[in-house]
């Protein structure tokens, strides 16, 4: 596998690539990579392409500069997943050279529904992943891009940036989320809670498909009551829920009260002082 740390050998990489008549499958990180990060990288789509992966934790999208410093690394046992995986390359920026080559004066217009959910609870945090993620798809011009719908919000928004800036010439795969035997949603955050407690975190899941259950076959669901009952056991658990809500996994519209399609539950809860997300299609 080849490892480049310099934007302008990364763009040379997959212009030489391109002229060769290849295509470009980009998997962006921030490492600490798991086996949520491993399904994207052997997704049965696109085989043929060139797999480029990027590693790089962008200190553009933390709300926390503690939180940021103490984001997982662990390169070696990175490396040992990508090299199992037939990865050609891994682009491992460094911080200063991708900062100084986001421009200041650009502007960047997020759509109005990122201000709900994650965007709402972490200013700021949208833009940044906005931002470094065009900037690598103007680096690594990849001609399909892999997403996992566990960051559904953040999945949606790289749609937006696709169809805006780039015409729509990046075919997006979205992944399934990857889950513990317990139905935790692997997250590199999990690591920082203790096992008994990741099993108490895992009654979040289990809630939201009671929920769907609920909804899907209760047709004069309250969903206010519901919430409140889904806080309520939680709590009692030790997990504080940041937000639950019911909307359109289009545009996260507000669902009216006989949408039955497209229907998705959205949630993000702390424990032990951590916090996590998760989502379910109702
Ligand atoms: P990171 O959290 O490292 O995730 C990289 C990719 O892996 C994202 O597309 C994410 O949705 C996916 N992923 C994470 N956990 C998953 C799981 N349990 N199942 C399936 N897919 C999963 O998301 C980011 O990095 C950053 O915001 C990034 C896009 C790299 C921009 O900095």
């Amino acid at each position: 596998m080849k490892i480049i740390t310099s934007i302008k050998d990364q763009a040379d990489y997959c212009n030489s690539l391109v002229k060769k008549g290849e295509s470009i499958s980009l998997i962006p990180t921030m490492g600490n990579l798991h086996k949520g990060h491993e399904s994207l990288l052997f997704n049965p789509s696109y085989m043929k392409n060139k797999k480029i992966v990027s590693l790089f934790v962008n200190p553009l999208q933390f709300n926390s500069s503690d939180d940021y410093k103490s984001y997982p690394k662990s390169i070696n046992s990175d490396i040992k997943i990508l090299e199992r995986n037939n990865v050609d390359c891994l682009f491992m920026p460094s911080e200063d050279e991708i900062l100084r080559s986001i421009s200041e004066s650009e502007s960047f217009a997020l759509p109005g529904y990122m201000n709900i959910l994650c965007g709402k609870y972490r200013e700021g945090h949208f833009l940044g992943v906005f931002k470094i993620v065009k900037k690598l798809f103007e680096i690594i011009r990849p001609s399909v891009a892999y997403f996992g719908k566990k960051d559904y919000q953040q999945l949606i928004m790289i749609n937006h940036i696709v169809k805006e800036y780039f015409k729509n010439k990046i075919k997006i795969v979205a992944c399934d989320t990857i889950r513990e035997d317990n139905g935790l949603a692997m997250s590199s955050r999990n690591n920082r809670i203790v096992k008994s407690k990741r099993n108490i975190a895992s009654l979040v899941y289990k809630e939201l498909v009671t929920l769907k259950e609920i909804i899907k076959t209760n047709k004069d669901y309250n969903f206010k009551e519901l919430q409140q009952s889904f806080i309520k056991t939680l709590s009692i658990e030790g997990i504080k829920i940041e937000y639950l809500e019911l909307l359109s996994s289009n545009d996260f519209s507000v669902i009216q009260k006989n949408d039955t399609d497209n229907l998705m539950l959205f949630v993000a809860f702390y424990i032990s002082g951590v916090r996590l997300i998760d989502n379910i299609e109702v």
